[in-house]
């Protein structure tokens, strides 16, 4: 019998060494080698996915010039879940390989499902590795769709997964998810980087040459201890990932490769007790119905990829009765928070060294959009000084170590974003001014250079 070859591969990366070592050369982590058997020297790729000539699919094997080659935009399959589109950049693309990553228990089985039933004209075949038929069936019962085009099989082998595709030829495959696949040509356990990597391959072989998109689910642990995802990153066409607070209701939807669109598209859903619902019009749900006039909140025109959205700021400032003034933030970056904090205290003069400050994002959002400043420190200085901003206004302006309010990108669609939801004001800073035609606006422009001149206005109403 031959000796069976094995090699390390870095959990994290996937680097793959002949030897143990403790820090990976590739991606700098430590202890993440692990031994995995290779591929068996005397197996045949018997089972792997072989267009047959019984099949009507066809392979490109000969070099092609590019003008004979032809694409057109109907090889996009356009799916009912707008969201699913826009992040895809414009529907499935024929033979494209997608990967969904993101935390357990997000709702990646149940989007999938959902997209599943809701393609009524395709065949889909969706393959489990991880639920019972029953399961997945009772979860459809729970989303209350029906799709007779829908098939479910639970089964791990890759190679017994193509057999029943070349006789079912699904126009859409979906795997539930990578990380329980097995191929029969690699030893390792199901989940290693080398098995990932492989089943992954055969995927991307059958996809491109039976031009079927498939979609590949994955799991991303919050620590990153699961080889998988990041190994595959790659090889796949476009990643996508699905996330969200586990205990909040909105989810997102964001693509971060796409080599058939831009990745700063974004899809919300809420998950509902019956399934996902798309959500169209994010800023109408963000911005909570108030009935009192409450201090410390504050509304900021931010982009999340291309999309504007209107979100709240609230903040708490309170004396701080203990040594250690507590800062803490939810679906901001606290650092950012402690430098807004800091221009706050030397620019403006407000003492918030002995103040306790909570800031809180809306809907459970993460907001990177550096537009959200200006509502982040009017919101702070909103609380501290207990003074209520009008809901009618709001603000979008990036602010600067000198308390300098700076332009933001694509102003106009802010802008006409917050006039369709009906704010009558929107401060800006000066220096947007150049790109815009304000008398184009019903809503009133006020523009400004330093904070102190928001705080005046503010103050002086
Ligand atoms: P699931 O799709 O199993 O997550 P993942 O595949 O990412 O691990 O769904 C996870 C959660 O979604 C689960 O806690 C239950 C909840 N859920 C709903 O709230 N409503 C529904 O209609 C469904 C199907 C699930
Ligand atoms: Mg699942």
């Amino acid at each position: 019998m031959s000796k069976l070859k094995t090699a390390y591969f870095c959990q994290s990366c996937g680097y793959q060494s002949a030897k143990w070592m403790g820090k990976c050369p590739a991606c700098q982590q430590w202890n993440t080698f692990a031994e995995e058997i290779l591929q068996k020297e005397d197996a045949q790729k018997k089972g792997d996915w072989k267009v047959s000539s019984s099949t009507s699919l066809k392979i490109a094997t000969k070099p092609q010039r590019i003008d004979e080659i032809s694409f057109k935009e109907e090889d996009r399959l356009i799916t009912p879940d707008q969201e699913l589109n826009r992040v895809l950049g414009g529907g499935i693309v024929a033979g494209s390989l997608v990967l969904i990553g993101g935390e357990p228990g997000i709702g990646k089985s149940t989007l999938m499902l959902q997209i599943a039933l809701q393609l009524q004209n395709y065949k889909v075949l969706y393959v489990s590795g991880e639920e019972s038929l029953q399961q997945i069936k009772m979860r459809a019962d729970r989303i209350g769709l029906k799709n007779e085009n829908l098939y479910l099989m639970t089964e791990t082998s890759t190679q017994n997964i193509f057999k029943q595709i070349e006789q079912l030829l699904p126009d859409i495959l979906i795997i539930d998810s990578i990380q329980t696949l097995q191929s029969a040509f690699i030893e390792s356990a199901s989940g290693s980087v080398s098995q990932v990597r492989e089943c992954a391959a055969e995927l991307m072989k059958y996809a491109k040459e039976s031009s079927t998109p498939v979609f590949m689910i994955g799991h991303i642990t919050k620590d990153g201890s699961l080889a998988g995802p990041k190994v595959l990153e790659h090889m796949v066409d476009t990643v996508i990932t699905f996330e969200g607070d586990r205990h909040l209701a909105y989810r997102i939807l964001r693509a971060a490769k796409n080599r058939f669109g831009s990745t700063s598209e974004l899809g919300i859903y809420e998950m509902q007790g019956e399934g996902l619902r798309e959500v169209s019009n994010p800023s109408e749900i963000l911005l909570t119905q108030r009935e009192e006039d409450l201090s410390g909140i504050s509304i900021g025109a931010t982009l999340e990829g291309n999309r504007p959205l209107l979100i709240e700021v609230q903040s708490l400032v309170s004396i701080s009765n203990y040594g250690n003034p507590q800062r803490s933030s939810t679906g901001f970056d606290q650092k950012r928070l402690n430098m807004l904090l800091a221009v706050l205290e030397k620019r403006g003069g407000y003492r918030l060294g002995a103040q306790d400050v909570f800031l809180n994002i809306t809907g459970g959002l993460k907001i990177e959009d550096p537009a959200l400043d200006l509502a982040v420190c009017v919101s702070v200085i909103s609380s501290y000084e207990d003074i209520f901003i009008p809901n009618s206004i709001c603000f979008a302006g990036e602010v600067g170590l000198g308390g300098e309010v700076r332009a933001v990108s694509r102003i106009e669609q802010r802008i006409s974003e917050a006039e369709k939801l009906g704010f009558k004001t929107i401060y800006i800073s000066k220096y947007n001014l150049k790109h815009l035609s304000p008398e184009n606006h019903k809503i009133t422009i006020k523009t400004v250079a330093k904070l102190e001149e928001v705080f005046e206005q503010l103050l002086s109403n």
